[in-house]
């Protein structure tokens, strides 16, 4: 757990939405340039800067996958996250989860090759393949059908394209993805958007410190 006077530190997820979140760091008063130079650095750090609550000890930004931000922040080597909805769906994280970014957002659903028949009228069990096992084992057994889940990493849009399953479960943004591959979504699971996470401890201990920045990425969304 960091001290009073350390730097925050913060885990940022790479990829697609970065992108939206560093606006939203740059309204909270938090200088992105760090964190937007080209470079294979995986902690960013920004020195100390003026914030409401004083003079702030600085940051750092951590880059992670987005899968590994809440246990870098459950853990507390981070103080807060950002996070999608889906990642905290998948698993279960003793975490304190006080604002929705409303940014990142995209749902979680149900893929099948277009005009198939969903749920499929025979009776045996639906094979379902998909990074969310959990999400899709909770989902397929509230719906009432047998199903057997399982676990692709990525390009998980190929299951069903080579018979590997009868359908997915997965992140549809755009959908673009699942047309150019002749899938269509045939139900809705979940609906995603990137929220904030903080370590309960943490925020505790360094609450004058944590919470402006909380605040302000509040006042944002
Ligand atoms: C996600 C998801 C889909 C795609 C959907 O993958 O798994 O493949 O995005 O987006 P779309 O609806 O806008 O086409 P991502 O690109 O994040 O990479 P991954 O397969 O490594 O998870």
């Amino acid at each position: 757990m960091s001290t009073a006077d350390a730097p925050i530190t913060i885990a940022i997820p790479k990829g697609r939405v970065l992108e939206q979140l560093v606006p939203r760091l740059e309204s909270a008063g938090l200088d992105t340039g760090p964190l937007t130079k080209k470079s294979r650095k995986l902690i960013r750090s920004l020195p100390p800067f003026d914030h409401p609550g004083g003079t702030h000890p600085g940051a750092r930004f951590l880059l992670l996958k987005p899968d590994d931000v809440p246990t870098y922040v459950e853990y507390g080597t981070a103080d807060i996250g950002v996070v999608g909805r889906d990642v905290l769906l998948e698993r279960e994280y003793d975490l304190y989860a006080p604002l929705d970014l409303g940014i990142g957002k995209c749902q979680l659903a149900v893929a099948a090759m277009k005009g198939a028949t969903y749920p499929p009228p025979t009776s045996g069990l639906l094979r379902v393949a998909t990074k969310f096992s959990r999400v899709a084992t909770r989902h397929f057994a509230q719906r009432g059908i047998p199903a057997e889940v399982l676990y692709v990493q990525g390009s998980v849009e190929l299951a069903p394209l080579t018979g590997l399953s009868d359908v997915i479960v997965d992140i549809v943004e755009t959908g673009e993805t699942l047309r150019q591959n002749g899938l269509e979504v045939v139900e809705h699971v979940a609906e995603v958007s990137s929220v904030v996470v903080a370590n309960r401890v943490g925020l505790k201990l360094r609450r004058a410190l944590i919470a402006p920045i909380l605040d302000a990425l509040d006042g944002e969304s």
